[in-house]
């Protein structure tokens, strides 16, 4: 673990949390990858660095559609004592309380989506239009939920689930917002050649406010395809961790911990992806992220 000279707060599969003031804490996104809610043994080197840059940005663009937790990535800004090992994979935040609800927006029938839809017709209990195939656009972006498991499984929930969890207005908002940031970034996806299939993400309150929290729309959370690749009927080649899931799918691991190591070609192909996809989506050099060794 990077050495951080601040107090820790908390460990999810991939960030580490640490208190800077009542109200902040640092994010540093570690180079830990975890597949089918599995931590993986293996790092993927910079893969910390390319999500903080990515959310960042999206952070940054998407500000004005939905308020969001970012203070900043800047690593002038961050207290003396966070140490120079953060550069790049940190972010400073404001302290939320999170909705207990993994939220997702849904542009393209894929992964466990197209599964249930397939088996069944609906997706999250809802039903859809018959006859689409896999990977197809839906006619309309659909809003998501599942459970935010502490351990293992997320758990697929019906909208009526999820508005209990949470009240129906929470949930009312919370789809608002995925649905608004999906479709921009849907939108400046397709512009740079990609499309984003599907996203998931957090929201927590902050003094009465409803904000994104967590990481936004990164190569994570999210399931990015190459416009010129995408045919209906296959599964495209992606930008994210579909690459690692594929791998071991071809393996046949039985995605009970421990995982079995990653051949170090697969792990060079991971960072390849998450450092293109980062300089794609942004028009940005990787290199000229904070944290870069020259
Ligand atoms: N601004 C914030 N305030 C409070 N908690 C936050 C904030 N941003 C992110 N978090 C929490 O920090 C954690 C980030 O950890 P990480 O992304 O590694 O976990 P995870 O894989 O999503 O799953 P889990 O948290 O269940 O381990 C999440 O639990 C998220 O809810
Ligand atoms: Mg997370």
């Amino acid at each position: 673990m990077t050495s951080v000279g601040l107090p820790h707060h908390y460990t999810g599969k991939v960030r580490d949390l640490y208190d800077v003031a009542h109200d902040r804490m640092l994010m540093v996104a570690s180079d830990r990858i975890s597949v089918f809610d599995v931590v993986l043994g293996d790092e993927v080197p910079d893969k910390g660095r390319a999500l903080t840059a990515l959310s960042t940005f999206w952070f940054e663009q998407t500000a004005s559609i939905w308020p969001n937790h970012m203070v900043s990535s800047d690593p002038t800004d961050f207290p003396e004592t966070a140490g120079p090992d953060v550069a790049g994979r940190a972010m400073l935040v404001r302290n939320a309380q999170p909705v207990r609800l993994e939220c997702i927006a849904r542009g393209y029938l894929f992964g466990s989506a197209w599964s249930e839809y397939e088996a069944a017709g609906t997706v999250c209990g809802a039903r859809l239009p018959s006859g689409l195939r896999m990977a197809e656009r839906l006619p309309e972006p659909i809003f998501t939920t599942t459970t935010k498991a502490p351990a293992g499984h997320d758990e697929a929930l019906t909208d009526a689930q999820a508005a209990a969890l949470v009240g129906d207005e929470t949930f009312e908002r919370c789809r608002e917002a995925v649905l608004a940031i999906y479709g921009f970034g849907a939108e400046h996806a397709n512009a740079q050649g990609l499309v984003l299939a599907d996203t998931k993400l957090e929201l927590g309150s902050v003094d009465g406010e409803l904000v994104v929290i967590d990481e936004l729309m990164t190569s994570d959370s999210s399931r990015y395809w190459a416009a010129e690749e995408h045919r209906v009927g296959v599964s495209p080649p992606s930008f994210d961790k579909q690459y690692v899931r594929d791998y071991y799918l071809k393996l046949g691991w039985d995605q009970r911990a421990p995982a079995p190591p990653l051949p170090a070609e697969v792990i060079e192909g991971t960072r390849a992806r998450y450092v293109e996809g980062y300089e794609i989506l942004t028009d940005q050099s990787f290199d000229e992220w904070y944290g870069a060794e020259n």
